[in-house]
């Protein structure tokens, strides 16, 4: 656990709400994607629950199928995060079913549905996000996936446009019980409201689909459950599509498997809807082997199904609820093993996509190997060509922003770039050339490669540059190229009016927001951070140890609002490493002003 608040401030003070909105309030937690991916972890052997993968699997009999079951990926295409280890991401997961595959194994993918980021800044980037997911499914051989609600609030017909109105190709999305509504509010069955396009076999949205996984022919149905079907009309995600009760829908999908050319000797159900309605449904209708439903909120998918042996369950059988959690950290894999009865023992195991699954090699190496890099690839490129990163991103005011606004007279303040503090600033400016902020949009050129181009990629930018969400911050590198990379302004905020008056108070005050909630009593100088040495000491003990030693009440409330301004970026997802005691001596800059203090006019140079 990252610990940059180690203790509450001892006495409550009157802070402004502006200063704690501007500098303690965190970002939305965006699908933001890692870094350079090291190499592969050799001979790293992955553990789950302590057991090595597969063990309890037949070790001397390959499985008659495999499927993978994922879902939830909220369109993070890679690991979320820029620290290390970070787990998840498309490429992992295609390269670890490449290492089935390769044990001869045949392998399919059933994936539950909620491709659609959760959260997402500019609507087209969610679209990209979902073609690039949509296309590397298809690459690694799903069948089928579901329609969660993320996939409803990211506008379903703009989604199946981009990818299964293009073409009929896998993996089919099934809702069997999606219907119309027209302006009426009458109900429009579903083949009319997603029809079998002209020269196409399937609807765009079906109910059932049967796929042979080597010598074993699968049959997936996909069913919206209750919750989210009431869930979709009070968002009103879209008036004009609705959901049909769920049993019969699951009647058809088994009446459709009992008349299929191949009958299906292994089903799966997608079910949008939680475990609890999951285990209720495996009561009612055992024909399912397997009901892949949604994670349950705020826990870690469990190792294993929860078995449901309900009073229709022929004897000996049981059907697998699968939840395999949020954000593609996690795979469920399914064997099939046929019996001498002729039927088919299931195995399961849970499988985190960790650094071990990095496709080995160079970039290029790996790239020949896993299409999914090119998929990544095509995506960053189409971000880059589609989306404009000066107009397309919301821009709201800076606190500093609307407090100049209530200055007499009104000051509209703008971001000026680093170079222009470096003309009184000067140590200042030297010793944060040396950090790493100095040349932070860089890493996105140099570093981040798999896939590169995240220079111009919003998510990534908004955290590597001076003011992204800000009127008048960074817009790209061409517009702005004086507010690349964590400038002083990306702590500070807007700098004109103080580069402008160096000597107004309230300008210059403007400049520390954080200062406004510490109450510093008259005749006493400025509260500041504490010193390096008292940093690093504290940085060296536990949490138990750092809450023994005192600190002013103001001190420790300074320490606690700077540590909260630098989380906006070094962020649970970006940075889960981070503390404030052992990062802020790396970047203070504090006690550098010249003897005679700062000049109130640039010198010449
Ligand atoms: C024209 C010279 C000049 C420029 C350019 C300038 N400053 Fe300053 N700065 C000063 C002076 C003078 C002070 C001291 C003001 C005072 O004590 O009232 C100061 C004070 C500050 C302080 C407050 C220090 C404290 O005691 O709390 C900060 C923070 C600061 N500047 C940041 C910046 C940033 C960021 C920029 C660029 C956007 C910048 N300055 C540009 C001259 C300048
Ligand atoms: C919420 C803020 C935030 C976002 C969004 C963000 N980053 Fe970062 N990034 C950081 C921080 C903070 C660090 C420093 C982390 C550290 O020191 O461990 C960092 C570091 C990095 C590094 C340097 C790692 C190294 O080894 O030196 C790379 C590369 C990087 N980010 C790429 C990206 C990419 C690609 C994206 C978009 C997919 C992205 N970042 C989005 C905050 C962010
Ligand atoms: C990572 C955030 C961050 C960046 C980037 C940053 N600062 Fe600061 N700066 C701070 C904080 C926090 C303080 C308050 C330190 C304290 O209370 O001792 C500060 C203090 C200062 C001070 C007052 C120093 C003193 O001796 O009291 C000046 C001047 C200043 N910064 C200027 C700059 C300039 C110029 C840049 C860019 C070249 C810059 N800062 C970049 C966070 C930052
Ligand atoms: C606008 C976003 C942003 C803010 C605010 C920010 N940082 Fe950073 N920080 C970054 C990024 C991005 C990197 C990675 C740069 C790179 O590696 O190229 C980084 C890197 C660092 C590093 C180097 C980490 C390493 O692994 O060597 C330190 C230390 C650091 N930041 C400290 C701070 C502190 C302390 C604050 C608050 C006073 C702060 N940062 C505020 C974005 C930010």
């Amino acid at each position: 656990m990252p610990d940059p608040t180690p203790r509450p401030p001892a006495r409550a003070t009157s802070l402004r709400p502006l200063a704690l909105l501007a500098l303690v309030a965190a970002l939305p937690a965006i699908a933001s994607i890692s870094t350079a991916d090291p190499p592969a972890a050799k001979g790293k052997e992955t553990l789950v629950g302590g057991a090595p993968l597969f063990d309890k699997w037949p070790a001397n009999q390959k499985p008659d199928a495999v499927i993978v079951f994922t879902g939830q990926t909220f369109g993070l295409l890679q690991p979320c995060g820029c620290s290390r280890p970070q787990t998840g991401g498309l490429e992992r997961r295609a390269y670890f079913i490449d290492t089935l595959k390769a044990k001869g194994w045949p392998v399919a993918g059933i994936d539950l549905g909620d491709l659609y980021p959760e959260k997402i800044a500019v609507r087209d980037q969610g679209r990209l996000k979902y073609i690039a997911t949509m296309n590397a499914l298809r690459e690694m051989g799903y069948i089928a996936v579901g329609v969660g609600k993320t996939d409803l609030a990211g506008g379903l017909d703009t989604l199946l446009g981009a990818y299964v109105l293009q073409k009929e190709q896998p993996p089919y999305t099934l809702a069997g019980n999606a219907v119309g509504l027209d302006n009426k509010g009458q109900v429009v069955p579903r083949l009319k409201r997603f029809p079998v396009t002209p020269g196409d076999t399937r609807p765009l949205i079906g109910l059932t689909e049967v796929a042979d996984v080597g010598a074993v022919p699968v049959g997936v149905a996909g069913v919206v459950g209750k919750a989210l079907k009431e869930e979709a009309r009070a968002e009103k995600f879209d008036p004009s599509i609705d959901f049909d009760d769920t049993g019969a829908a699951l009647k058809a999908a088994v009446a459709e498997f009992g008349n299929a050319k191949k009958k299906p000797q292994l089903t799966v159900l997608i079910y949008q809807g939680g475990s609890a309605d999951a285990q209720k449904l495996a009561q009612d209708f055992p024909q399912f082997n397997v009901i892949l439903c949604q994670a349950t909120p705020n826990a870690p998918p469990p190792l294993m199904p929860v078995q449901v042996a309900g009073k229709f369950h022929p004897p000996g059988q049981k059907t697998l609820v699968v939840e395999v959690g949020h954000k593609g950290q996690h795979v469920g894999v399914l064997g099939a093993f046929k019996n001498a009865a002729g039927g088919l023992d299931l195995k399961y195991q849970l499988v985190p996509m960790g650094e071990e699954f990095i496709t080995p090699g160079t970039d290029d190496e790996a790239r020949k190997k896993n299409k999914t890099l090119d998929i990544l690839e095509t995506y960053a490129k189409s971000v880059k060509a589609e989306i404009d990163l000066a107009k397309d991103y919301r821009r709201d005011p800076h606190p500093a922003q609307i407090h100049a606004q209530g200055l007499n007279p009104k000051v509209n303040l703008t971001y000026v770039g680093s170079d222009a503090c470096q003309a009184c600033h000067v140590a200042e400016h030297a010793q944060w050339a040396k950090t790493p902020h100095g040349h932070a949009l860089d890493a996105l050129e140099n570093i981040a490669k798999r896939p590169s181009l995240r220079q111009f990629d919003g998510e990534c930018v908004k955290c590597h540059v001076v003011g992204f969400e800000h009127q008048t911050g960074y817009q790209d590198e061409k517009k702005t190229p004086h507010l690349k990379h964590v400038g002083c302004e990306s702590c500070h905020g807007p700098g004109s009016g103080h580069v402008a008056n160096p000597k107004n108070k309230q300008l210059t005050e403007l400049l520390s927001l954080w200062k406004q909630g510490i109450v510093v009593e008259a005749g006493k100088p400025p509260v500041k951070m504490p010193d390096n040495a008292f940093m690093e000491k504290m940085a060296k003990l536990g949490p138990e140890e750092r809450g023994k030693e005192a600190l002013a009440p103001a001190v420790q409330l300074t320490l606690n609002l700077v540590g909260g301004a630098c989380m906006k970026c070094h962020d649970q997802d970006n940075d889960p490493h981070f503390d404030i005691y052992k990062y802020w001596p790396k970047v203070n800059h504090s006690g550098l002003a010249p003897k005679e203090g700062w000049p109130a006019v640039a010198p010449k140079k």
